[in-house]
């Protein structure tokens, strides 16, 4: 069993609003890697980042996107840095992958400064600019879609990742 769609893109772009509302319109389950990682571990992932830093965060999370693969049939939406590992992009081959997309300044202002999201607690423009030159092409790299989301409500994006299935 695999994923009909994989969801993936920066933190705070809307996947898990956009990944459940089209679940819902397909009739299908929503899992979220991020949800699988803190029921596992029974911590936040905040708290695994100050715990073992991101290193072994990502090496759980491989683990965690591999076993969702595998055991889901829906949407399934992944975390906003699980791109950045090579055997995680390979996991993806063959999967219906949609990209949402947001530029700098419409992360700055969806996301601010959150202390429960790590890597955006300090300097949050700067923080978004060096994310998203180092993942643009990750994200590009793994998807068959990509979907644009900047000034658009969660239906809007939902129905335009239906159009590109
Ligand atoms: C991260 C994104 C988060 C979470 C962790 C690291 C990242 O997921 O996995 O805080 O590196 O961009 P969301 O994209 O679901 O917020």
């Amino acid at each position: 069993m695999t994923p009909l769609i994989v969801l993936v893109g920066p933190m705070g772009v809307g996947k898990s609003t956009v990944g459940q509302l089209l679940a819902e319109r397909l009739g299908v389950g929503y899992r979220d890697t991020d949800d699988d990682i803190v029921a596992a571990q029974g911590r936040s992932i905040a708290e695994i980042f100050v715990d073992e830093g991101e290193s072994a965060f990502r090496a759980i999370e491989k683990q965690a996107v591999r076993t969702a693969l595998a055991e889901h049939k829906g949407v399934l939406a992944l975390g906003g840095g699980a791109v950045l590992d090579a055997d995680t992009r390979a996991l993806l081959a063959g999967e219906r992958v949609v990209y949402l997309s947001m530029g700098v300044e419409e992360a700055v202002k969806r996301t601010g400064r959150n202390v429960a999201r790590p890597l955006l607690a300090v300097n949050p423009r700067k923080q978004w600019r060096r994310l998203m030159e180092a993942r643009r092409h990750l994200y590009e790299e793994v998807a068959t879609a990509v979907v644009a989301t900047d000034g658009r409500t969660p239906e809007e994006v939902t129905r335009s990742a239906l159009d590109a299935l």
